[in-house]
């Protein structure tokens, strides 16, 4: 019997599941789209398509891999963020659909500002949210940092690949690429690294054995890099401009008390994520305090 997508499918959703996969089922699918180059729906529209020899030994190579726990967006090499394919594979950070808030509102918080904003992403990794800002906003001047060489190499290559190459990629620790540009933000966003060193066991093995340390955990009590950026924010945000910050549910206190230490944020809020927790400090900067803009 010749194996079909269909069949194949059947068995594959099966297959991974006996070994603990999370999402067999779309996993399987994903990779036998990936295979023969297909979307979802057509595969849907051609289950009684036969698999060549080839085409069936390259879709149990992947297959084997996913076995392994490793993430599928590694195996395929891309992953839809804000309605943007984006490239991914090891060393950089596999955009989540809770990261999607941070440019929700990001696009919020400038709907009635300036005509040409100035926005930096810290923490850019795949680019994603500068990205997906970029594409919204075609006026924006946008600036985006990380550390990781890795990481920006994936950003850039996507900026390319979307048509979007006039984002700015600068490498460095935090704000240090900063210091000597003299540039101020109107919108300043990040998605730091912030799980607890105490957490890093109970991570699924799919992000603790596959994705960057770098990019995950967030230094010393895991809050460091939050910290830095609820005060270092402080020398680049605008009047009347907004910070938004990515964080574990349990940090929602700890980031308000620390952002109201920072003196400048006329209002802090926190935002929930579809799932309803905590997801996000937003903090609005509204003085026009004694920095020359
Ligand atoms: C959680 S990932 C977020 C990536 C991307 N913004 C997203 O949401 O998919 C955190 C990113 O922060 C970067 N990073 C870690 N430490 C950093 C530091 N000290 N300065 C700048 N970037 C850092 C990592 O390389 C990683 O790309």
């Amino acid at each position: 019997m010749a194996w079909t997508a269909g069949s194949l499918l059947a068995w594959a959703g099966t297959y991974l599941q006996k070994y603990g996969v999370s999402s067999p089922r779309l996993s399987a699918e994903l990779i036998l789209g990936k295979i023969l180059d297909k979307s979802r729906l057509e595969l849907y529209l051609n289950y009684d398509q036969p698999l060549n020899p080839e085409e069936l030994a390259g879709f149990k190579s992947l297959l084997i891999r996913r076995r392994q726990h490793e993430p599928v967006a590694y195996i395929t090499g891309v992953r839809e963020f804000y309605s943007l394919e984006l490239q991914v594979g090891p060393g950089v950070l596999i955009p989540r659909p809770e990261t999607e808030l941070l440019v929700d509102e990001g696009l919020k918080a400038l709907a009635d500002g300036q005509e040409k904003p100035r926005i930096l992403d810290l923490c850019t990794g795949s680019g994603a949210v500068a990205l997906a800002l970029a594409a919204n906003l075609p006026q924006a001047e946008i600036w985006a940092a990380d550390i990781s060489e890795q990481a920006l190499s994936y950003a850039r290559s996507n900026a390319q690949k979307l048509s979007l190459a006039e984002v700015n990629f600068i490498r460095g620790d935090l704000w240090s690429p900063l210091l000597s540009r003299g540039l101020f933000f109107d919108l300043i966003t990040a998605n730091p690294p912030y799980v607890e060193p105490g957490e890093w066991e109970i991570l699924d093995p799919e992000v603790r054995d596959y994705e960057p340390r770098l990019a995950l955990l967030g230094g010393g009590d895991g809050f460091g890099l939050i910290r830095a950026i609820l005060q270092g924010a402080r020398a680049f945000l605008r009047p009347l401009s907004t910070l938004l910050v990515e964080i574990a549910s349990p940090q929602a206190e700890k980031a308000k008390t620390e952002a109201a230490r920072a003196g400048i944020y006329e209002e802090i809020s926190i935002l929930p994520d579809l799932a309803g927790q905590p997801r996000v400090i937003k903090c609005l900067r509204s003085d026009y305090g004694s920095a020359s803009y």
